[in-house]
């Protein structure tokens, strides 16, 4: 019989964990996903105003989005798909109950097109999903091809660098013996994790990662039966093949690439240059999100300034009109979608907003259109020639004294990229770290010794990373078989003992190089060097 494929694989997941897990009655305030209106995303990407009744398709819309697209969007005509019909099912009741009727639903597999629905769509919303795609550069042209001309195509994808800490957890529950298939593995690897010292970055991550508290969530995050991450030179480069260019992130205002060019002092670099660089140092504080248009679209277009349409008194439900008259009485807080913090509105901004002609004066608001090109103002994306080199690097098991411990692979990636390659042109390790001491935001300042940030790590053991990058390169081991630990028998010792304290995982035969990994992820955490011979 021939193996599952990715697809048959996840539908098996997303049927037995929808995704994600929210109460049928959680409602949406009518204002709060304004950045999830087609006006406001063509506006931001550069596209000029939005059709009246826009076309709207949620490729891979979980349980959740067509509820908030359908309030962000009274009046589109929008298709929600999903290859889980669980999934479909939640999200048909959830709009049922809260009596948005602009949806329909269907099953579809972005990995097949013949599955997919007929015509051009305005937005293509695809936030979560391309990472689960066996071929995703096949999946984005076919997306591309399905946008109207000044189309918008809103894509999330997980960043490689920044969700490390959560593809380790991914690593350990699988050397747990732990799977999506098994109903009680979300509550056994949630009580294993929280068992751990609290400064432990495994335990900090899980706990501080919202979706660990409920089970469809942890599933989701860290028993994935086949999820990735993309570096911004692979996603600047996987835009570039389906013929996308990038019109708007959604990081406000921290991770724009315009923005970080600027106060990092980059302002020659591409976008993807950029962006892996806020990633590797930890700081894109969230997920890609990228709003993109055609190649071929019409140049740029920045519109007179408007007030955003849900502001403008758009949407006829009776909840929407009385929420803004209440706004209109007593201002209030609209929250964004970006975590960039409330807008807070006064009353007579509200009246300003509605009655249009000063509209202009609340641009930063974000409730206003037109006005401002908001897009990105540096080249797209140069490649680096290298980068695969690089992971490999990054990812290799070093022997010797005093090697990096895989545990903080990825910070070591962040400390070692100038020197591995000079040809990215990037000051010295001493240097980024001057410059970014303005704007770093060192995580390391909550309850964990260190590990967290590259930035906070290089704080405080500056001298030691400066001694590991004046010593060169370490020899590899080709696997965890194949070196031993300092006190070898006795770590391996470690964790068998605690695998026997914790019965109730499943019964599991590990190799010794099992063992070996288990010891580094679960004990080392306050070393940032060791032995391995
Ligand atoms: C992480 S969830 C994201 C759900 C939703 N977009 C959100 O942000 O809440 C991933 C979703 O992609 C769907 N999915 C995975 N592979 C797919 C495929 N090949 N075709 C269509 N949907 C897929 C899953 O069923 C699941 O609902």
């Amino acid at each position: 019989m021939s193996p599952p494929t990715k697809s048959q694989v996840l539908r098996t997941q997303y049927e037995a964990w929808p995704y994600p897990q929210v109460p049928l009655l959680a409602a949406l305030p009518s204002t709060h996903p304004f950045e999830l209106n087609v006006a406001w995303l063509w506006d931001r990407s550069g596209s000029g105003p939005a059709p009246a009744k826009p076309r709207l398709w949620i490729a891979g819309c979980g349980t959740f989005q067509p509820y908030a697209f359908a309030v962000a969007n009274p009046r589109a005509e929008i298709v929600a798909t999903d290859l889980s019909e669980t999934s479909l099912r939640i999200a048909r009741r959830r709009c049922a109950v809260h009596r948005q009727k602009h949806v329909q639903f269907a099953p579809v597999d972005l990995g097949d097109a013949a599955t997919w629905p007929d015509g051009q769509f305005d937005l293509i919303e695809c936030y979560g999903v391309l990472m689960n795609l066996a071929d995703p550069l096949a999946t984005l042209r076919g997306l591309r091809q399905r946008l109207t001309p000044r189309g918008v195509l809103r894509l999330m994808v997980y960043p490689h660098w920044s969700r490390q800490r959560v593809f380790q957890l991914q690593r350990l529950a699988q050397l747990l013996g732990l799977t999506a298939t098994d109903r009680h593995h979300p509550a056994l690897l949630r009580s294993f994790v929280r068992a751990l010292p609290k400064a432990h970055p495994l335990r900090f991550a899980f706990t501080t990662y919202a979706d660990s508290r409920n089970d469809a969530g942890v599933v989701d995050g860290f028993l994935h039966a086949g999820d990735r991450g993309f570096t911004a030179f692979q996603l600047g480069a996987l835009l570039r093949d389906a013929a996308l260019v990038p019109g708007y992130w959604f990081h406000r205002p921290w991770a724009q690439p315009d923005t970080m060019a600027q106060r990092l002092q980059f302002p020659d670099r591409d976008q993807s240059f950029v962006l892996n660089y806020l990633d590797l140092w930890q700081e894109l504080r969230g997920n890609f999100v990228v709003c993109a248009r055609r190649a071929d679209a019409p140049p740029r277009d920045v519109q007179p300034a408007t007030a955003h349409p849900l502001f403008a008194g758009d949407g006829h439900a009776l909840r929407h009109r009385l929420r803004l008259a209440r706004l209109r009485l007593l201002g209030g807080r609209v929250p964004t979608r970006t975590k960039d913090g409330d807008v807070v509105l006064r009353a007579a901004d509200v009246r300003t907003l509605q009655r249009e002609e000063h509209a202009a004066a609340l641009h930063d608001s974000g409730l206003v259109l037109g006005g401002r090109d908001h897009g990105p103002r540096l080249p797209a994306h140069v490649d680096f020639a290298d980068e695969a080199g690089f992971l490999q690097h990054t990812t290799a098991l070093r022997v010797g004294r005093r090697a990096p411990n895989p545990l903080f692979s990825h910070l070591f990636a962040a400390f070692e990229l100038a020197a591995r390659h000079p040809e990215l042109r990037l000051p010295d390790l001493e240097s980024q770290l001057g410059r970014w001491l303005p704007w770093a935001d060192p995580l390391e300042q909550r309850p964990i010794r260190f590990g967290l940030t590259p930035y906070g790590t290089c704080q405080r053991y500056r001298t030691n990373v400066l001694e590991h990058l004046a010593r060169g390169a370490l020899p590899t081991a080709a696997s965890w078989d194949d070196t031993r630990l300092r006190h070898d028998a006795e770590a391996l010792g470690h964790v068998r003992s605690l695998l026997r304290d914790h019965g109730e995982l499943p019964a599991r035969a590990h190799t010794g190089g099992e063992l070996r990994e288990l010891a580094v992820l679960l004990f080392t955490h306050d070393q940032l060097f060791l032995t391995f011979e």
